[in-house]
Parts: structure tokens; C-alpha cells; sequence
């Protein structure tokens, strides 16, 4: 749970360095990876698929940390309310921020919804490739290429039926879900960025610097 806070130097009472090295990884991960594949990267190319990948992992080790990790880092240390993040967004904007030892109650509604959209956008982009490994996407991209389509053909030699159809639909509305997903996560994630800036000016000090290196500064 929350952390007391400490005595600083002086005897100024600081609030605790709330973020563990696991949190400050992943965060950085994702963030560069959700940057890279809509950015950079070629839609359903193989470096998508294998950074799309890295951010299944690294989502699954921060979820299973929200359960077992340090104490700011769980889920009970910033539950969703919405009520709480409204009275916060008050507060904030009528000069009343105060501190909270994890995220705030606005930051939290904006980081499950983060998640939830990470999960859809990894969950379709499945969905979309069949589940299939990075490596074997490489190999039948490689033997398509060699101009070998046979990798493409079904193993029980099934034709076109019913079946098929179904399967084309599904891909096609799960693509439209990961456009959709992917789309509103990075406007999700400039508001983000700007809230993370608003809260930093209102406390009088740099949110993001505790998220690089661990430490708040000592006042
Ligand atoms: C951070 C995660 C991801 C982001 C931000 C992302 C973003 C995108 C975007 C913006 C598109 C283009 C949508 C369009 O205009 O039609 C796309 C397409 C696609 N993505 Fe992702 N994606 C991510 C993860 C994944 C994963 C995990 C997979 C597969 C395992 C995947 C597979 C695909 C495929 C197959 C396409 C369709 C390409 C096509 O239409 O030919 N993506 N993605
Ligand atoms: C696509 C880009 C980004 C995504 C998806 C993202 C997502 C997230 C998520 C999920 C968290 C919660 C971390 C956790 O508890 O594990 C978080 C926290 C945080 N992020 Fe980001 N982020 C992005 C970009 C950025 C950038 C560019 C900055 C810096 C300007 C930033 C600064 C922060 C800070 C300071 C926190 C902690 C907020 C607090 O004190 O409550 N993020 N972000």
C-alpha cells in the first residue's frame, strides 16, 4: 500500500520514490515500441509483429507486477474511480494538487485505459496473424519469396468453404479494431503526456524525472 512519507533533508517532508526499476523499464519499452509501430515501423511487417510481441510480454510482466510488485507499483495502490478523478481534475485546476504516493486518481483512469488499449492492439494483431511466431512469419515470407507457396496451403488441403469466409471476417473486423485501437491509444497517450505536464507545473516539480531514474529530488 501507500508509503508514509519521509523526512527530507532539513527536516522537509518529501513524498517517497515511488517508481522501481521494473515499472521505469517497461514504461519506456512500451512507450518506444507503441511509438515505433505506428510510426516506423511497416504495418504487419515482421519487425511490427516481433515489437508488437515484446509489448505482449512487457504488458503481461507489468500486470502480473500490479499484483506481486512494490507497493506503489500495484493495482491497489491506484484502484480505478472515477468519482476520485474527477474531484481530482477539480482540485488540480482550482491550485489544490497535492501528492499521491502512486498515480494520482486521473493518472490511473488514463493508465488502465493505456492498457486496455495496448491489450486490444496486441490482442487483434494475433487475431490478424494467426498467432504465428515472428520466426515462422519470417519463414514463409521467405519461402513466398523464394517462390515457394505451398507454406501458404493449408495442411489438410481445405478449399475455399464457409469456413474460410468466417475466417477472412474475423481478420478483417479484428483489423479494423486494431486500427481503431491503435489510433485512440496514441491520442490517449498525447493527453498523457500533456496531463503528465499539467501535474508536474501544478506540484512544483518534474513527474518524468522520477520515472527515468527512480528518484524524486530532494527539496
Ligand atoms: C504497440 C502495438 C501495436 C501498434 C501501435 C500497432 C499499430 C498498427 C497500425 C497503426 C496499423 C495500420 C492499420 C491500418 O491503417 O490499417 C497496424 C496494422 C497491422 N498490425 Fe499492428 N500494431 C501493434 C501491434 C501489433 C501486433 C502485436 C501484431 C501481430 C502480432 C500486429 C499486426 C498487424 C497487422 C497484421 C497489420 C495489418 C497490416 C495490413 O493491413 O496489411 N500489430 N498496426
Ligand atoms: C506511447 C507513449 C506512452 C505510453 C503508451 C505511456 C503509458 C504509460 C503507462 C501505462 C504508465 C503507467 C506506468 C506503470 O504504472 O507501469 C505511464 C506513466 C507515466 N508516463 Fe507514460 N506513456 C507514454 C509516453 C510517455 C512520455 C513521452 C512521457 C514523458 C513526457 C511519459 C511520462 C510518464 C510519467 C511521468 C508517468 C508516471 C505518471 C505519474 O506520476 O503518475 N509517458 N505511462
Amino acid at each position: 500500500m501507500a508509503q508514509a512519507q519521509a523526512p527530507g533533508q532539513g527536516g522537509t517532508v518529501v513524498p517517497p520514490d515511488p517508481w522501481d526499476p521494473l515499472v521505469r523499464i517497461s514504461h519506456w519499452a512500451i512507450a518506444a515500441a507503441v511509438i515505433a509501430n505506428y510510426l516506423l515501423t511497416k504495418p504487419g511487417g515482421i519487425w511490427h509483429v516481433w515489437i508488437g510481441w515484446a509489448v505482449l510480454a512487457l504488458l503481461g510482466i507489468r500486470l502480473i507486477w500490479g499484483i506481486i510488485g512494490t507497493a506503489e507499483a500495484r493495482f491497489s495502490a491506484f484502484p480505478p474511480n472515477p468519482r476520485a478523478a474527477v474531484r481530482h481534475l477539480f482540485d488540480l485546476f482550482g491550485g489544490r494538487a497535492r501528492e499521491h504516493p502512486s498515480h494520482n486518481p486521473a493518472a490511473a483512469i488514463m493508465v488502465y485505459a493505456l492498457w486496455a488499449c495496448l491489450a486490444t492492439v496486441t490482442a487483434t494483431g494475433l487475431v490478424m496473424t494467426g498467432a504465428k511466431s515472428p520466426v515462422t512469419i519470417a519463414e514463409e515470407k521467405a519461402a513466398v519469396a523464394a517462390g515457394d507457396w505451398s507454406v501458404l496451403v493449408k495442411p489438410d488441403g481445405e478449399g475455399e468453404n464457409e469456413g474460410d469466409d468466417n475466417e477472412r471476417g474475423l481478420g478483417k473486423a479484428a483489423g479494423e479494431v486494431h486500427e481503431v485501437a491503435a489510433n485512440l491509444m496514441v491520442v490517449l497517450a498525447l493527453l498523457h503526456v500533456a496531463g503528465v505536464a499539467v501535474e508536474s507545473r501544478a506540484l512544483g516539480r518534474n513527474l518524468v524525472r522520477p520515472m527515468i531514474l527512480g528518484r524524486r529530488r530532494r527539496r
